[in-house]
């Protein structure tokens, strides 16, 4: 299992330190969380390419950097965040109209091309795509904040998803990734391995003021030892 922090709760001052923080405690893959003030419910503005850009100077080119895109023009601005410097680029198939274009247009600049999708959206919409894409996130909270409780009613998407993905590899030898998003923490963290996630974000749980990062990523590696 892959631990991707989110850094939307984090003191954005800090944000140079706390990725210091997260990669000497082993971390290899940060989320970052795009909102631009009108596609997520309550309207929040997080940060957007220049910040990437810099991330990207701080970590160098061994972090894998994604972006988690919770706008309404992505098909206009993706680009944005592929000069910036991400590795994978990740579009909430609410939020697109060609999404065939998108994901073409995306893995011709190189970049690797994920699908999000809601709470309240069916996995059967994402399924079309999975022979194309390289990672399908499952939205475990509404997307919008950090810090929000973790839906475990989005079970049976992971286990479809784990199933046709399975079956795709035996055949074409295709891989996607499953990664889940929203109220992941130590509690949680081993049943949603079982279901067949690959990759989890971690926000709060990480970054908090229970511990440092090491001591919160310490605490999540033992459950999930066990
Ligand atoms: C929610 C974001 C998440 C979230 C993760 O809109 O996409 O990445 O902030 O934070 P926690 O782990 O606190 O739910
Ligand atoms: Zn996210």
């Amino acid at each position: 299992m892959i631990i991707a922090p989110s850094i939307l709760t984090a003191d954005f001052c800090e944000i140079g330190n706390l990725v210091d923080q997260a990669i000497d405690a082993g971390i290899n893959w940060i989320h970052l969380d795009i909102m631009d003030g009108n596609w997520v419910v309550n309207k929040t503005i997080t940060f957007g390419p220049a910040i990437i850009n810099s991330i990207r100077k701080r970590v160098g080119d061994e972090i894998t950097l994604d972006c988690h895109l919770m706008i309404t023009n992505a098909e206009d601005t993706w680009d944005q965040f592929a000069n910036a410097g991400v590795d994978l680029i990740i579009v909430h198939i609410e939020a697109v109209d060609n999404m065939d274009l998108l994901i073409e247009n995306i893995t011709n600049a190189g970049k690797k091309c994920g699908i999000v999708f809601n709470p309240d959206t069916p996995v059967d919409q994402v399924l079309p795509y999975l022979d194309r894409i390289d990672l399908v996130l499952v939205m475990s909270v509404v997307p919008g904040k950090g810090g929000q409780s973790f839906m475990p009613e989005v079970e049976h998407k992971i286990r479809t998803l784990r199933e046709h993905i399975d079956l795709q590899r035996e055949e074409s030898g295709k891989d996607v990734k499953i990664m889940i998003d929203g109220g992941i923490k130590a509690h949680n963290i081993s049943l949603v391995k079982e279901w067949g996630v690959d990759i989890s974000v971690v926000g709060s749980g990480l970054i908090n003021e229970k511990g440092t990062i090491k001591e919160n990523l310490n605490e999540i590696q033992d459950a999930l030892a066990n």
